[in-house]
């Protein structure tokens, strides 16, 4: 079995361990060329530089909370020409508007090309999380776990399409997304920042964002792409204790099974930078992880781009893990792992570190010529030493109605119907309702963390056009027709149940972002509880409609409810897409890309191992993973393979037919299960391989086809090999079943 090791730090000093560097200096590409032209004429100060990235606040004027920085001037030049830093992001700021960014970015790339000695321009990295969510005029989508429910690929790529071509009329090359952490601990606070619980579902929409972000099998990226980062390697989603930044305890089989294959997509797909897990896995800070860092992501992954670190991770490894006794060891150890660039953020000690260290003969300059190569390639790559400006003709296409539409329609189809008794929705268009709870009438919570701010809970920032769940209903119904009372107000608004047809009660999560969005209990705050209990008893029909980043426990409110809707992070357009389906002018699909849990104590992932359902406490998720309704109905028939066994390296086709037995046109997401009947290493009972979005109108039918491979039918066995054993497997889609035979 191959153990998670790290070398000791006497291998480190010795140069016992063997460098990686994907250089092939005997086939140099176009870049390739320019890249080793340039840093023979580099300096191993300016080398250095290169691989330090500060924050903009480092180099900014003092201001107050709530201003925005300013730069200073003295402070840049003194960063470029003194540091030679190769890399500013940005921080805790507000959003700037197109003109302000291109005025800073502006006045950053000036310094870098025209007064430092080799004119190397600085990339500038941003936290584009959900759309460019630092530039106010920028469009802002759903989430990644609400993008996860639409189920539409074409619908994420579309998204980071958008997102790239806005990013690069703000002037910003890089963003620090997409996140592929596969959301396995719904306490987590960045749960809503991943694409589910399931590695498929993240690793197909991982693929998908990335293609849209860089473009497709392009390593050179147009002017209007940028760069991404696949965050945070690895580990980093499944933390014990749901708390952000905490271990994770994770063996070796399951981290291949489950964390690695996204980030191993988005290599295959061409991602240009990855960052890495601020936490430890096992022990061992990821930062510090050479077995990680560099065997699994160099050798095994063939990654060639760059390794950035996360928010001052490196010094962490000796103020915070103790697995180095000194900020230099800190520095030698994070280094000789595998990390390319330092997100300090906010002083230059990593630069002076790491010069002592090379100077002193404990990090060959060779390894600092290996980072700078992969730099100086991602800013070659981005087209920078052409063009370090923002285009100003790409500023009249940033926040368009047509980029509106696309957020608009990516909410719509991530909202998620769990409930709907007796076809309560959707409602008729003459009833008289009362719209109440926490998250009614804010727009800062449609759209969570990372909107504006980094925490996102700004709520004067959001621009007034911007439709709560409240102005849109009233906006379709007559404001006559709907009472709003503030959710704090408990006996108003049970008083003002009394009079209408239909309760909306709108519950949920304030914005939060990394650490302060953790949580001691999953379940919702007995406030929020006590508001639709307390509502149920008038006996009007309830509809809930949750406003959350994550999973948040209702099941003590739950059979008071009619109908409920999971509307996730919606993002910008949410108000308007709520509306939309609650009043049916639009009919719902969203599937959970997670399992909803029942009870805070009971948070097991769908493609759990068969001993969990021999237990006597029987599992019991609330809504299982890939859960939702529709106002109309599917039936699925004629579930066919074209062949019912299959041999290594052959693949197999399999199709069904999905009718729309209902009055109304839908879309269906077809989703493909497989479950390995008998192996050696116990199978998770099955799991999600292939899914497919059809719209049907009454009456219509059609036929999905889906092609498994041999990977599909791999895992990791008790050697830690991936490999399929031959056997039986269960192919299940809808509520039909296939057996296919391994040979
Ligand atoms: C987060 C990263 C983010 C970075 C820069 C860190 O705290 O963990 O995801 O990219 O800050 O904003």
């Amino acid at each position: 079995m191959i153990l998670l090791t790290v070398p000791s730090l006497s291998q480190l000093l010795n140069g016992d361990v063997q460098l990686i560097d994907n250089y092939s200096p005997t086939q140099p590409s176009a870049i390739d060329k320019k890249v080793e032209n340039l840093l023979s004429k580099m300096t191993l100060s300016e080398k250095v530089g290169q691989m330090t990235q500060i924050t903009l606040e480092t180099v900014s004027k003092k201001k107050k909370i709530n201003q925005k920085y300013k730069v200073d001037p003295q402070k840049l030049r003194e960063a470029i020409t003194k540091y030679h830093v190769g890399s500013i992001f940005n921080v805790d700021n507000s959003a700037l508007t197109l003109d302000e960014w291109h005025q800073l970015i502006t006045q950053i790339q000036d310094l870098a090309t025209q007064k430092s000695r080799l004119g190397i321009p600085i990339l500038y990295g941003i936290d584009a999380i959900h759309g460019v969510n630092y530039t106010l005029e920028a469009t802002l989508f759903p989430q990644n776990i609400a993008m996860a429910a639409t189920r539409n690929l074409e619908l994420v790529k579309k998204s980071a399409e958008i997102t790239a071509y806005e990013m690069r009329a703000s002037g910003i090359p890089w963003n620090f997304n997409p996140v592929l952490g596969v959301g396995r601990n719904p306490l987590w606070p960045r749960l809503y920042e991943t694409f589910g619980e399931d590695t498929y579902l993240v690793s197909t929409m991982g693929e998908a964002y990335i293609q849209g972000l860089s473009g497709e099998n392009n390593p050179i990226v147009p002017t209007d792409k940028v760069a991404g980062c696949a965050k945070h390697y690895l580990g980093y989603s499944f933390p014990l204790s749901g708390k952000d930044r905490t271990p994770a305890w994770i063996p070796e089989r399951m981290l291949r099974d489950y964390f690695l294959p996204p980030f191993a997509k988005a290599i295959e797909t061409g991602i240009h930078t990855v960052m890495v897990n601020s936490s430890e896995i096992n022990g061992i800070p990821v930062h510090s992880d050479r077995y990680l860092l560099t065997d699994v992501l160099r050798q095994e992954l063939g990654f060639k781009g760059f390794v950035v670190s996360d928010w001052e991770d490196v010094k962490h490894l000796y103020k915070r893990d103790r697995v180095a006794s000194s900020p230099q060891e800190a520095v030698l150890m994070a280094v000789m792992a595998g990390i390319d660039m330092s997100m300090v953020p906010d002083d230059f000690s990593f630069y002076e570190y790491l010069l002592e260290l090379v100077k002193e003969g404990k990090i060959p300059e060779s390894r600092i010529d290996e980072s700078v190569r992969r730099i100086l390639r991602v800013k070659f790559a981005l087209n920078l030493f052409e063009n370090p400006y923002p285009d100003p003709e790409m500023k009249s296409q940033v926040g368009t109605p047509e980029s509106a539409q696309v957020s608009l329609q990516a909410a719509r189809e991530a909202l998620t119907l769990l409930k709907n008794d007796h076809g309560l929705l959707p409602l008729n268009k003459n009833q008289k309702i009362l719209v109440t709870g926490t998250n009614a009438n804010l727009r800062s919570v449609l759209n969570g963390g990372w909107s504006y701010t980094w925490q996102g809970d700004e709520e004067s920032l959001y621009p007034k056009t911007q439709a709560t769940i409240l102005s849109a209903l009233q906006a379709k119904l007559g404001t006559a027709n709907v009472t709003y009372i503030e959710g704090t107000t408990l006996d108003q608004a049970v008083a003002a149940a009394q009079n209408v047809d239909v309760a909306i009660i709108v519950l949920g999560e304030p914005p939060y972002a990394e650490t302060s969005g953790n949580i001691h209990d999953l379940t919702l705050p007995t406030a929020q509880l006590q508001l639709a209990a307390t509502i149920a008893k008038t006996g009007t029909p309830i509809v809930l409609v949750l406003v959350e980043g994550r999973p948040r426990i209702i099941t003590p409110i739950v059979d008071d409810a009619q109908a409920i809707l999971m509307a996730y992070l919606p993002g910008a357009l949410g108000g308007n897409a709520i509306a939309d389906v609650l009043l049916g002018d639009y009919n719902p699909s969203g599937k959970l890309p997670i399992t909803y849990p029942s009870h805070p104590n009971d948070l097991v992932p769908y493609d759990h191992k068969p001993i969990e359902e021999d237990n006597p406490n029987k599992l019991d998720p609330l809504f299982p993973f890939g859960f939702g309704l529709s106002y109309t109905s599917f039936n699925y028939s004629n579930l066919q393979s074209d062949r019912n066994q299959i041999s290594p390296g052959e693949s197999l086709t399999i199709k069904v037919t999905v009718r729309n037995t209902g009055k109304r046109m839908g879309k269906e997401v077809v989703e493909l299960y497989l479950s390995d009947l008998y192996r050696t290493v116990s199978p998770p009972v099955k799991q999600l391989k292939r899914f497919q979005g059809v719209t049907l109108q009454p009456g219509e039918s059609k036929t999905v086809e889906f092609t498994l491979n041999q990977d599909d039918f791999a895992f990791h066995d008790r050697d830690n090999q991936f490999t399929v054993e031959p056997g039986e497997f269960k192919v299940s889609i809808g509520d039909l079943e296939n057996i296919i035979i391994f040979l």
